[in-house]
Order: structure tokens, then sequence, then C-alpha cells
């Protein structure tokens, strides 16, 4: 299987450029340096130190306990090994209370950590932190939909924004996050017609995971690709080791696949 290989460091301004030119962004998590190195000789684009790997990596039921000392940790691992990928590191649980706190942890996870941007779990209540931060010269991905820190809240994971209300109050905050100086948007869980919406409304890429196919880009978590996920895999999560003959070709063939938009099937 022939393997695509970005010819230059991906820059936040490539990802901008491949969103202008319809080009699909290729984004998987890693928590450690073997498989950043595996994902960025692959040619990722994105490389995510989720806070997924509260329940991945550290055996958890939810991405709660995550600190932002275990992100600078795996931030490290993962830069540390990505040299073309771009890498985002998430902010954790309670981690951008206020501004104060957030510029604090966002400056570790990029100085310390070597990540490029930070995600946060955002709505219009994050406006005025985005805004600081991008100020300040972070790049910033706001995480809408699905927020997996609201989990106690939320009582379980859902799809959001199926209603009216709830699909404009969605919309509402990626306007208002964009023009706060997000540079990035993700979107977890919500109807399809809904992120083609928000995707087509925005000028930074946007980046979907169980939001169909009109997205700029894809994300899954890495373990749910390679079908090492203990207890239940979302139903919009593919197993692409189950078809391939090693990591590295399902991997790339992971990558292919949202190239070519082979992935996710309509
Ligand atoms: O923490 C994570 O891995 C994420 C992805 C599910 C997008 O936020």
């Amino acid at each position: 299987m022939s393997i695509h290989k970005p010819n230059q460091n991906i820059t936040l301004t490539r990802l901008h450029e491949m969103k202008s030119h319809g080009e699909k962004i290729a984004c998987l998590t890693a928590y450690d340096a073997s498989f950043a190195a595996i994902l960025d000789q692959a040619g990722m684009d994105v490389i995510l130190i989720g806070d997924s790997l509260g329940m991945v990596v550290q055996g958890e039921d939810s991405t709660v306990s995550v600190t932002i000392e275990d992100m600078i940790y795996h931030s490290q691992c993962v830069s540390s090994a990505a040299k073309q990928s771009f890498v985002i590191a998430d902010m954790p649980f309670m981690s951008y209370t206020n501004i104060d706190q957030a510029l604090a942890n966002a400056t570790d996870l990029i100085q310390l950590g070597g990540a490029q941007m930070v995600k946060l779990e955002a709505s219009i209540r994050q406006v005025s932190i985005v805004q600081e931060l991008s100020d300040c010269g972070i790049p910033i991905c706001a995480h809408l939909g699905l927020r997996p820190q609201y989990i106690h809240k939320l009582g379980g994971y859902a799809m959001q924004g199926k209603d009216e209300a709830s699909a404009n109050e969605l919309i509402e905050s990626a306007k208002s996050l964009q023009a706060a100086g997000a540079d990035m948007l993700l979107l977890e869980c919500v109807p399809e017609a809904l992120a083609q919406k928000i995707t087509q409304q925005s000028d930074i890429p946007v980046i979907g995971i169980g939001a169909g196919t009109h997205c700029d880009g894809q994300i899954l978590v890495l373990h749910d690709v390679l079908g090492i996920t203990q207890g239940t895999t979302p139903k919009f999560a593919k197993n692409f080791l189950a078809d391939a003959v090693d990591i590295q070709s399902a991997i790339a063939k992971y990558v292919q696949d949202v190239k070519a938009l082979a992935f996710p099937a309509a």
C-alpha cells in the first residue's frame, strides 16, 4: 500500500490551505513516542494527545481524572517523535476555568509539552478564554458538540445538537469561538447536516468525529482504529487493523481513506 507522505512539516497555515483546497485533514490521537512516530511516518496531518488517555491508557471510566501533569508528560512523549505532523494537546478537565489558569496551563502544554496548539471543550462560555489565549499567540482548537469532560452533567455519551434549539446554540458557539480567535473546531457526535452547516460557515478547519462526511477532516481515537479499546467502541469508529497486515499499514490505510473520502462511510 502506498503511504501518503507530506513533503513538508504541517503548520497551521498548511491546515488552513487544506481547508480552502478541499483536501481532507487526517487526524488521530497518540499518547507515546512509538505510536507518534508511526503516525508521523504514515503522513498523519494532525496528532492529538487527547485526554482520552484517561480511558485508553490509564483505564479510567472517563476523562475527568486526567491532570495537566499527565497531559504535559504525554505531550512531551509525542512531540519528541512527531517530526512532520501538527501536534495538538488537550487541556484537561478544570484546567481552564478562568483566564489566568488557562494561560498558565496552555503555556505549559506549548513550552514544556511541545504542542503547537491546545484544544479545549468549549461553548459560548469559553469565548473570553479563547480570545485571551489567542491574543497571546496560542493556537486554539475549540471542541464542540459532545464534550466528554461534561460526562457527569450529561449522564452519558449521546449525540448533541439534535433539536433546533441545541443545533442553533452550536452554530452560534462555533461562530463566536471563531470570532474570538479559535483556529480550528472539532465537532464530536453531532448530526451530519449540522456538521456540514458549521463546516460551510467556518473559515477555519472543522474536524469531525461521529459528525459525518462533510467536515474538513476526521479524527478517531488510536485504540479504536487498532481494535484494542476495552469495553464499548463508539458506533462511528472503525477497526483498520482488522484488514491490515500490521499496525503501520492500518494507520496508512486510515490516512488514505480519510483523504479519499472513503472514511467515514456515508
Ligand atoms: O480526547 C480525545 O481523544 C478527543 C478525541 C475524541 C477527539 O478529544
